[in-house]
């Protein structure tokens, strides 16, 4: 089994969705001797955004890429063949202002490729994606969960969905700014909900 964890906080230390996904991959790890990790922290080790100069490699057909081109198209191709590889993948989530925050951002935009995680046909996307198991470990500072405000878990599931991973698993830590007693509850439910699920 190949597990492929991805960090999206800007902390590096006491990030809550970082500590989630963490305890997702040692719950996993634990029940599957032999399953490999791949992680990657998107903060400690950012992927590069997606601006004109990328946009325009992406763009160009692969024999006529400058190496400079060709470089910044291998750091995409580098996440998309971790994430075709991957049987699990989990993903810390942080919210920041209401979505996703930039270092994962960064991510989805890598591993959107037409014609490789994802095509159109007749009846319009299609995944490529397909057959892994995601879960997602939400931490935020406030209580969004099944409110109009949770416009980030619409963007997750949405996103996640058009390249094939369907069978998506979302936890969440809400509150963590909401002072100690919160926070405890918090951490309690989501170690809780992590427990019962995979064991
Ligand atoms: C820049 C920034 C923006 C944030 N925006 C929101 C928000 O829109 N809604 C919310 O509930 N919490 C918000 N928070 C609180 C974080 O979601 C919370 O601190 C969470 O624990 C961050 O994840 P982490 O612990 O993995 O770093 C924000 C925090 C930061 C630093």
């Amino acid at each position: 089994m190949n597990i492929l964890q991805i960090n999206s906080s800007a902390r590096s230390t006491g990030s809550e969705s970082t500590r989630l996904a963490d305890a997702l991959v040692a719950k996993i790890v634990a029940a599957n001797a032999g399953a490999a990790v791949t992680r990657r922290d998107l903060a400690a080790d950012p992927h590069p955004v997606l601006d004109e100069p990328a946009l325009q490699a992406l763009f160009t057909p692969a024999d006529q890429r400058t190496a400079e081109q060709a470089a910044r198209v291998a750091l995409d191709d580098a996440l998309i063949a971790q994430v075709q590889a991957a049987d699990v993948i989990v993903i810390g989530a942080p919210t920041y202002n209401f979505g996703i925050t930039a270092q994962l951002k960064t991510w989805f935009d890598a591993i959107a490729r037409a014609g490789v995680t994802f095509k159109y046909g007749p009846t319009g996307p299609v995944g490529l994606l397909t057959g892994k198991k995601v879960y997602v470990a939400v931490a935020r500072g406030g209580m969004h969960k099944d409110a109009p405000s949770d416009i980030q878990l619409a963007h997750l599931k949405t996103f996640l969905g058009f390249v094939g991973l369907t069978d998506v698993q979302f936890f969440f830590a809400e509150g963590m700014g909401m002072g100690p007693d919160a926070v405890a509850k918090a951490q309690a439910q989501a170690d809780a909900d992590i427990n019962a699920v995979l064991v």
